[in-house]
């Protein structure tokens, strides 16, 4: 049976869209409000709330996903679905290039971190090797490629509380700009574990430090980019911030430059950029880091241009060391959460991107030229020169995508842009001025492999207020975020549309705790107290169309009893927004930067930050995962999640 065979006999019809929804709301509604809707017997939704682990129920709602649920708990460890094995591939402090040398959290040394996995590890694609080789049937060997956000000083370093990350010492702050960026991490799967490896000699890291890097497309050169120690305006040091990202179908990966804003310093008042700066929070209250103290690059009263620099998306070729870093700023500059690549019918590349922060947009990238096969000269100028386009939601179901191109309406001098680079540096104030909508904080956005709908984690908006609910942002106080589905022209009838200038959309599900019905959750009638999710986050497909997605609800608010981990639902059929618990992170962690194997048989995901709790400190960590040895605080880390009998994910 072809894919998209099986996908019309799966996909709904706007009708019935509105008929689930219908019965959607009826079920949260309680037995007596559904029983007398008439869509649930009341005696099927007593059996649902006390059937936790069920994977499908009496009124059909039934999950392609067979795992047992796990149970929702908090603890000290990590936990996967019986039937599977979760395994530490690499951790931070582990060697990844040249002789291994042991971790040793008492003494953190630059020049060792230079050659080892760094810290909060996110985004994940996987890289087969040989390069080209084929491994869809059977996934043994490649380059792991994964970004490192962000650092937590007071549980790298003994003596330190939250409160010092603006206090560190020189040597504290080189540490940190190693731990940044990027580990490229040659694995190899020995006896059905995935072990780090240096066969081919490609492992490296990418950091703050890593210089030259080039700044391509309509921002490249520009005057707003250029500084005392670049005045072409085209080479920068560093990349940071580095959370989601994309892989393209020329074998590059995507590495997002997220909150760029909490890095740079300096008195808004003598600079001509504070409207620009200000737009982004690069603002005292926001910042984090104290490198300004030892790098002019952080200090914008004396390199007034650097913080344009940064907010980028960076593109790079994990089998080619040698070839530069390119910052694309036809992306757009925002903070970006990822960069999912969809090759669009018609051979154009389509880029999706959110900006995480509450009441920011979500963009979309459209090529001009096609992609080719193995024209990679042509296909390396394709996040060039394109259009990028900000989503405007409207209540009636659809949405519009509106460009941002310089002299196109507002866009123009009377506004202050004098060119493109300009409309791409203020990419924010772009999107303001044509009337793009403000989401609930839009994290990751990615794209079905079988039917082409697209999906967009919205993870949360606790600041929204009654006054500025709307349709595509229905809760106030929106503590649990929502998912948000895209269907472009042609979904589902295998001629997706990527490009079109007009999209339908609805609510996927609204998440929360179901069974608090003062939250407003929404889901599929079918989900359990295992089975609800907080504040979607980063999320990726198998290659069966089942959307797998981590969650980022925190437990720094004091709340231990809900883990973040990795939940699974169908997005078509009978188990559509039925979200089913399959991982759980040790306390304090979130879960990132889900990757699958070509061949579905490992689950590859970055736990980051575990610990990061209230009062958690080196000296005293929440958790010493996943050592559990005196005197090792716990390390983020990526693991292998793998089902025990070596089968495909969901089979
Ligand atoms: Fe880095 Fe939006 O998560
Ligand atoms: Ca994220
Ligand atoms: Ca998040
Ligand atoms: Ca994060």
């Amino acid at each position: 049976m072809s894919k998209e065979f099986e996908f019309k006999k799966w996909s709904p019809s706007l009708h019935e869209i509105n008929q689930v929804r219908i019965s959607r709301r009826a079920a949260l509604k309680g037995i007596a409000g559904a029983a007398a809707a008439g869509l649930i017997p009341a005696a099927s939704a007593k059996a649902r709330q006390s059937s936790p682990g069920a994977a499908s129920n009496p009124e059909g709602f039934i999950s392609t996903l067979t795992f047992p649920e796990l149970e929702r708990k908090v603890d000290a460890d990590h936990h996967v679905a019986k039937g599977y094995r979760a395994d530490v591939v690499v951790r931070w402090g582990d060697t990844i290039q040249g002789k291994p040398r042991p971790f040793d959290p008492a003494n953190l040394d630059v020049r060792d971190q230079s050659h080892q996995f760094g810290y909060n590890c996110d985004f994940i694609a996987f890289f087969p090797l040989p390069q080209g080789s084929d491994q869809t049937e059977d996934t043994n060997h490649g380059l792991l490629c994964v970004n490192h956000e962000y650092t937590n000083p007071y549980l790298m370093w003994s003596g330190l509380t939250h409160q010092d990350r603006l206090n560190l010492s020189k040597i504290q702050c080189d540490y940190e700009m190693t731990a940044h960026g990027h580990s490229v991490v040659e694995v190899k799967k020995l006896n059905g574990k995935w072990t780090v490896a240096q066969d081919y000699g490609l492992s490296r890291r990418i950091s703050v430090f890593t210089p030259q890097i080039q700044v391509s497309g309509p921002a490249g050169g520009h005057r707003r980019l250029r500084t005392g120690g670049d005045p072409t305006g085209m080479i920068v040091n560093g990349t940071l911030n580095n959370c989601a990202g994309g892989v393209t179908p020329w074998g590059t990966i995507l590495i997002a430059e997220e909150n760029f804003n909490k890095y740079f310093t300096g008195d808004l008042a003598k600079t001509g950029e504070s409207q620009n700066f200000r737009r982004y929070n690069i603002l005292p209250e926001y910042r984090e880091y104290c490198w300004w103290k030892y790098y002019d690059q952080f200090n914008f009263d004396i390199e007034p241009h650097e913080p344009n620099r940064f907010g980028w998306m960076v593109e790079f070729d994990p089998y080619e060391p040698e070839v530069p870093l390119v910052k694309r700023t036809a992306l757009g500059r925002l903070k970006h959460e990822g960069a999912t690549v969809a090759l669009n019918h018609d051979g154009r590349i389509v880029v999706y991107t959110g900006d995480d922060e509450a009441n920011e947009y979500m963009y979309r990238y459209v090529s001009k030229n096609t992609y080719v096969p193995g024209d990679i000269g042509r296909n390396r100028l394709l996040l060039d020169e394109g259009v990028l386009y900000v989503g405007k939601f409207e209540a009636d179901g659809t949405m519009r995508w509106l460009p941002l191109v310089w002299n196109n309406g507002p866009l123009n001098n009377d506004n202050g842009f004098v060119d493109q680079g300009d409309v791409l540096i203020e990419t924010r104030r772009s999107a303001d001025l044509m009337g793009a909508t403000p989401l609930d904080r839009t994290e990751e956005v990615e794209v079905s492999p079988v039917t082409g709908r697209v999906y967009a984690m919205l993870t949360e908006n606790a600041g929204r207020t009654p006054e500025r609910v709307d349709a595509v942002n229905p809760r106030a106080h929106n503590k649990y975020g929502h998912v948000v589905e895209l269907i472009p022209p042609g979904a589902g009838a295998g001629k997706v549309d990527h490009t079109a200038e007009t999209y339908e959309w609805n609510i996927f599900l609204k998440a929360g705790d179901p069974f608090d019905s003062a939250q407003g959750a929404e889901y599929n009638a079918g989900v359990t107290k295992n089975g609800w999710i907080a504040c979607p986050d980063n999320a990726v497909f198998d290659r069966k169309g089942r959307l797998w997605i981590c969650t980022d609800h925190g437990t720094t608010d004091g709340d231990t009893t809900n883990p973040d981990g990795i939940w699974a639902t169908d997005t078509v059929g009978g188990g559509k927004a039925l979200t089913r618990m399959f991982y759980a992170g040790p306390i304090g962690s979130e879960l990132t930067g889900p990757c699958f194997t070509p061949d579905n048989r490992t689950l590859f995901a970055s736990v980051q930050h575990p610990g990061e709790t209230h009062h958690s400190t080196f000296d005293s960590p929440s958790t010493r995962w996943p050592d559990f040895k005196d005197g090792m605080p716990p390390r983020p880390s990526v693991v292998a999640i793998q089902k025990e009998d070596g089968g495909e994910f969901g089979s």
